[in-house]
């Protein structure tokens, strides 16, 4: 049976907005749970139901979910940064975790028992081998890993206790953004790399790179990167994949690694200039090396990408990077 009614919480952030549209465009009826607190309300799709509600607002969240009446809900709501978790875990805890507690109680007081969720690299830490399968021991080394790999453990308990079906996908470096420039990435402040590279580059300052004495090639992190829409295709697969009463956690990334460097020396192309770089200290909570295996996606849920190359997600976020500049100068 198709799903039709889905209720997305975070829709007013990066992923959450694409998300949006993308189920909008495939006929779902689209409801968006947000606080606004980093999101944005500019980028809530207008055909969506919009109800700005704190996830640690129990109350109000199962008001939420009782008057839309959603068959699932996909939970990208989360606070995402590491540096900032490491200086205050206690607010990635309570937020991200204590916030899909209250989402999934209210679920459950609502009878909605199927949810994918927003997952991370970062509950691997600093992983023993790699390219890191999903069987790989949860062993996160920051409170935002910690936050997310509690969740998906909750998760878990809730598929075998109370029959949920529950898809945890585990992103890691999520890039790009929509191919017709659009919609993209708006974090304030930003701090990943290719836009934090696209911003050195128009206002001709160097990049900070953090650290360059890590055990790697070239002694900057590597990171897997993936497209933001492939991501996207990934949790529309989810919903219509009928897993019942099951959880299922999935690497989504691209099987191939780029040191900062490399990303780096990848936009210059793009961009058609040389960026100049500034050797910085290592930033706290960093693992050098996080590369997917991203193979049961594919087994599983047919999970194909399209846009596998980075310099296709540079474009993209370039062309995002520079509407954006163009409406708000
Ligand atoms: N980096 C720089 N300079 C910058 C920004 C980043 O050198 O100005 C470096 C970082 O130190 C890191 C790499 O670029 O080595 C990638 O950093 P990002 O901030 O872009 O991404 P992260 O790898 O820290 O984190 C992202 C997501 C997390 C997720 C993680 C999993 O933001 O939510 O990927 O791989 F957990």
């Amino acid at each position: 049976m198709k799903l039709k009614k889905i209720t997305v919480t975070g829709g007013a952030g990066y992923i959450g907005s694409l998300a949006t549209r993308a189920l909008l465009d495939r006929g779902y009826e689209v409801q968006v749970i947000d606080n606004l607190s980093r999101g944005h309300q500019w980028a809530v799709d207008k055909r969506a139901a919009f109800s700005k509600c704190d996830l640690l607002d129990r109350a109000l969240l199962s008001k939420s979910l009782k008057s839309f009446q959603p068959e699932a809900v996909i939970h990208f709501a989360a606070l995402i940064q590491v540096n900032e978790s490491v200086n205050q875990p206690e607010l990635y805890l309570r937020n991200n975790f204590e916030g899909s507690r209250n989402l999934l109680e209210c679920m459950k007081e609502n009878s909605i028992s199927k949810i994918v969720f927003s997952s991370t690299a970062a509950v691997y830490g600093t992983p023993e081998s790699i390219p890191i399968e999903e069987g790989e021991p949860l062993a996160p080394v920051n409170p935002y890993g910690e936050s997310k790999a509690k969740t998906e453990q909750l998760l878990q308990h809730y598929c075998q206790n109370h029959q949920f079906a529950g898809t945890a996908f585990r992103y890691f470096n999520v890039a790009g953004a929509h191919p017709d420039g659009t919609l993209g990435e708006a974090h304030e402040p930003e701090t990943h790399l290719i836009p934090k590279i696209l911003e050195a580059a128009r206002r001709g300052e160097p990049v900070k790179v953090f650290g360059n004495n890590y055990p790697t090639p070239d002694g900057t992190c590597v990171r897997d990167y993936v497209h933001v829409m492939d991501l996207v295709d990934a949790h529309l697969l989810a919903l219509e994949h009928q897993i019942s009463r099951k959880f299922e956690a999935f690497n989504l990334g691209s099987e191939r690694g780029f040191s900062v460097l490399e990303v780096i020396r990848a936009t210059e192309k793009v961009v058609g200039q040389k960026i100049a770089i500034e050797m910085n200290e290592r930033r706290a909570g960093d693992p050098p090396v996080l590369i997917a295996q991203s193979t049961k996606a594919t087994r599983i849920l047919g999970w194909v990408r399209k846009y596998p190359d980075l310099s296709t997600m540079i474009e993209h976020a370039l062309q995002w990077h520079r509407s954006c500049f163009k409406t708000r100068a």
